[in-house]
């Protein structure tokens, strides 16, 4: 680790350029990217700069990446593309645009970005987020493009300006949800994965910075929390006693915030679920009924080639350990297919565990080979067609089981929190316990609150629901 250097030049009042006063931020991959934006466009904020959902108005334009399949990496240099012409018509009309390109790609690829895309002035990895301003800063006045990939020693949350409040007597409301990180990085070192690589070994924020942040969440109208983590469950901050928290001891605190209505997390490790949490589901009534648990394969001899450190026997006793604390616990999970070496018969145990467990929903995956990572370099690549062919079975069988769990909530009342005005006018969508989207009937004085729902009908990605006479 390297110390980084205090900076030269430090930030005006005015921010990287004076005058101009918007950014874009677009976001890519996981959560924990959403998260990052919103702080990155905090952290601007806190310079005079706005938020703009238009790229041709937007003096920083920030592409916060994903690194973690090739196609992900592919659709940033495209997207670099589509700037680089942007920036071009914006210099035509005597205007300047800083781009700026962030997360694990960042991370990851460092200089080479900048020498495949002259378009990008700044790099910068996901551990200095806290001094995007001043490298923004410093990129225009030294007219010299800047990467910054380091992992520096301070710590990032501690130097991110505080998370905003909405105005005293603003009619904005706050997002109903939002995210809140508590743990970084990951020292699983899966072999297919390069999160250990761009997001760096496991760290976990305080209790009582977690808490501060949450308590600001509720203040803004938020009544539901995900906190997040690439490896969540391994949480194990500093507690308000000096002593190591775990997850489900910090679930238990943000419980007691008036105002926290729902909690979640993501995303889970099989190896490092403990009996507190699988508790807390059983004992904590604003921890939801959902959990997010990738299993990547169903065949311990391709469990044992990615190091994964679970068997699917281990994970299936965990799902039945989850079940019998909270039995209506809807499922979620991970899977790669054509991991190098991957039979057929592997494959069909793959498909095997997910009939025996029935997922509410799921992600699947065809694996993708990433530079540096174990098994990119591995003998028996799977074939792309055959790994096709397999996406296809196991999106089928995912489906069915989706809608399945869906149709079984019809007829049923459930609480929802209304997040935002749908797409019909009159219309509203919120989230089931169980992370479902749905439509219904409602006011908009209701966004923002919990009311009981009836499920009246399954969509294909959401259900739709009439609200419950109290
Ligand atoms: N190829 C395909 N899928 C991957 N994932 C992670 N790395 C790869 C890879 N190299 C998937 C895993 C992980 C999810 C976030 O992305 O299933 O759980
Ligand atoms: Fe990647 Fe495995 Fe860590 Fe998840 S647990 S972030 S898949 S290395």
């Amino acid at each position: 680790m390297s110390k980084i250097a205090v900076p030269e030049v430090v930030p005006q009042k005015d921010g990287p350029m004076p005058g101009a006063k918007k950014v874009h931020v677009k976001t890519f991959g996981c959560q924990m990217n959403v998260y990052d934006s919103e702080r990155m466009t905090e952290a601007l904020a806190a310079y005079g700069y706005e938020e703009t959902a238009e790229i041709a108005d937007a003096d920083v334009v920030i592409l916060n990446t994903c690194h973690i399949r090739e196609k992900a990496v592919e659709k940033v240099y495209s997207d670099l593309g589509r700037v680089r012409d942007v920036k071009d018509e914006r210099r035509r009309q005597g205007k300047e645009t800083l781009v700026t390109v962030a997360g694990c790609v960042a991370q990851a690829e460092g200089a080479e970005i900048a020498r495949r895309a002259p378009v990008v002035d700044l790099v910068v990895g996901p551990q200095s987020y806290h001094r995007l301003p001043e490298l923004l800063f410093r990129s225009r006045a030294e007219s010299r493009r800047i990467v910054e990939t380091q992992f520096p020693e301070e710590e990032k949350f501690a130097h991110l300006p505080e998370r905003s409040l909405a105005p005293e007597g603003s009619k904005k409301q706050g997002p109903a949800s939002a995210f809140l990180t508590v743990q970084e990085g990951c020292d699983k070192f899966c072999t297919f994965c390069v999160v250990p690589y761009t997001r760096g070994s496991e760290y976990s924020r305080s209790v009582g910075d977690v808490e501060a942040e949450a308590k600001r969440l509720v203040k803004r109208g938020v009544a539901e929390i995900t906190l997040l983590g690439q490896n969540v469950n391994a949480y194990h901050g500093e507690g308000p006693d000096g002593q190591s928290w775990s997850l489900a001891m910090l679930i238990g605190r943000l419980a007691g915030i008036d105002g926290v209505e729902r909690l979640r997390y993501m995303t889970s490790h099989p190896k490092d679920m403990s009996d507190d949490l699988i508790d807390a589901h059983r004992d904590c009534a604003k921890l939801m009924p959902f959990l997010h648990l990738p299993v990547q394969s169903g065949a311990d001899r391709i469990l044992a080639a990615m190091n994964r450190k679970h068997t699917a026997a281990d994970y299936l006793e965990l799902v039945a350990r989850f079940r019998k604390a909270r039995a209506d616990i809807a499922l979620s999970t991970d899977i790669i297919v054509g991991f190098p070496g991957e039979t057929e018969a592997d494959f069909a145990a793959t498909l095997e565990l997910i009939r025996h467990v029935s997922f509410a929903q799921a992600y699947s995956f065809k694996y993708s080979a990433r530079p540096g990572t174990p098994a990119a370099n591995m003998d028996g690549q799977v074939p792309e067609d055959v790994k096709s062919d397999r996406l296809a079975r196991v999106q089928e069988l995912f489906a069915a089981q989706q809608a399945a769990f869906n149709t079984g909530c019809i007829g049923k009342t459930v609480p929802v929190l209304f997040e935002k005005p749908g797409r019909h006018p009159g219309q509203l969508v919120g989230r089931t316990p169980y992370l479902q989207l749905l439509h219904a009937e409602a006011d908009t004085a209701l966004i923002g609150r919990i009311m009981p729902v009836e499920v009246s009908g399954v969509r294909p990605n959401s259900l739709s629901g009439v609200i419950a006479a109290a």
